[in-house]
């Protein structure tokens, strides 16, 4: 990686440029940097941000120069099969700009999921920028645009955990701590956290898990059901992206429960499952793009709902960085030192 200058087009029709104000680092960066997302370098790396709208170009109408805002990788089109059925969440052709940035030298740069925001300006579509609550602080606002954003709505929109659920959360990184804190948030009875890392379990302690199981030590199906009366929990959340955690879920949930599965595993990995099982334990099997989030509707209520105190996204910045950090914050998630590094700009 390397710290570049590049050149940030005056907004178009429909676009904007956003003043960046914090950006945190997140395995997707990491995945662009190591080719495992696409092979069109050179990638503007950084798409957790929040930041000040500074310009923007003809016809917009949805934000304006001064407008603090959390930037999203699922700007509504209003018009594709899924808007016009009522469900933008699952928007099938969601909005970037239209103009590329690019180095100094005119090479046309790949801003990851459509933001690039390791950058002090970076220029977006409109819609990919979401107005909240300007007194929440950026570097917290930011990790909205992403994984905590995951974990949340994985939880809340496609889990539909309710009061007195009792849910399972495997894997608690960021993402599935933030499933945890979603589940807190929506009435959960009975939080139980799994991971291989006592130094997770005890995070998720503090985001609200009210059980913790190492899956190292013990099995976590046997552990899920004993902790929920012999039955398994009502939503099991996969949060690690592997087939032997997925069928961990599959197993720890109770009859006509429902699994949810945030984590994204890699091309290779296949899953068996006894047919007969999958019908007869009923309930449903989900997915979670983007925790099935609508950020106009979502970013702002969760904004509002921290700065009541009532959800806890200070505590998933484990430390603030400077642009010139960005690399050496890749090797720290990688040992799973962080939940989150952010850049944050001066
Ligand atoms: N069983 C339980 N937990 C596991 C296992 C396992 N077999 N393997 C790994 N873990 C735990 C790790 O210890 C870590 O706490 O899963 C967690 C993964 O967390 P992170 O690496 O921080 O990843 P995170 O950012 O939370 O994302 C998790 O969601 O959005 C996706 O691409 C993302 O697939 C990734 C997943
Ligand atoms: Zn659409
Ligand atoms: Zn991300």
């Amino acid at each position: 990686m390397r710290v570049e200058t590049i050149l940030v087009p005056d907004p178009g029709p429909g676009e904007a440029v956003v003043k960046v104000q914090a950006c945190g680092v997140c395995h997707t960066d990491l995945h662009y940097k190591q080719g495992g997302i696409s092979d069109d370098y050179p990638f503007l790396l950084g798409h957790e941000a929040a930041g000040v709208v500074e310009s923007v170009g003809e016809g917009v109408t949805e934000v304006a120069p001064g407008d603090f805002v959390v930037l999203n990788w699922r700007a509504v089109c209003g018009r594709c099969r899924a808007c016009l059925r009522g469900r933008p969440w699952y928007c099938f052709d969601t909005h970037n700009a239209r103009q590329r940035m690019t180095l100094a030298d005119g090479t046309e740069l790949s801003p990851a999921l459509g933001i690039g925001a390791f950058a002090e300006k970076t220029l977006v579509a409109a819609g990919q920028c979401t107005k909240v609550d300007p007194s929440v602080s950026p570097a917290v606002a930011g990790l909205l645009g992403c994984g905590v954003m995951a974990g949340i709505g994985a939880a809340i929109n496609t889990g539909g955990v309710g009061r007195g659920d009792s849910v399972a959360v495997i894997g608690c990184g960021g993402v599935g701590d933030a499933a945890i804190a979603g589940a807190n948030l929506a009435g959960a009875a009975r939080i139980i956290a799994v991971d291989i890392d006592d130094r997770k379990l005890e995070t998720a302690r503090t985001m609200g898990a009210t059980h913790t199981v190492n899956s190292k030590e013990s099995d976590p199906v046997e552990a899920i059901r004993e902790l929920t009366g012999g039955f398994g929990a009502d939503v099991v959340i996969e949060a690690v992206g592997r087939p032997e955690t997925y069928r961990q879920a599959f197993y720890a949930r109770d009859l006509a429960g429902t699994v949810v599965l945030v984590g994204v595993p890699t091309p290779e990995m296949k899953l068996e499952l006894p047919l007969l099982d999958v019908f007869g334990r009923g309930g449903s099997l989900k997915s979670s793009w983007y925790g099935d989030c609508l950020p106009s509707r979502d970013f702002p209520m969760l904004v509002d709902l921290h700065l009541q105190g009532r959800l806890p996204l200070e505590k998933f910045v484990t430390e603030t960085i400077e642009l010139t950090d960005v690399e050496a914050a890749f090797e720290r998630m990688h040992h799973g030192d962080v939940l989150r590094s952010v850049v944050v700009l001066p």
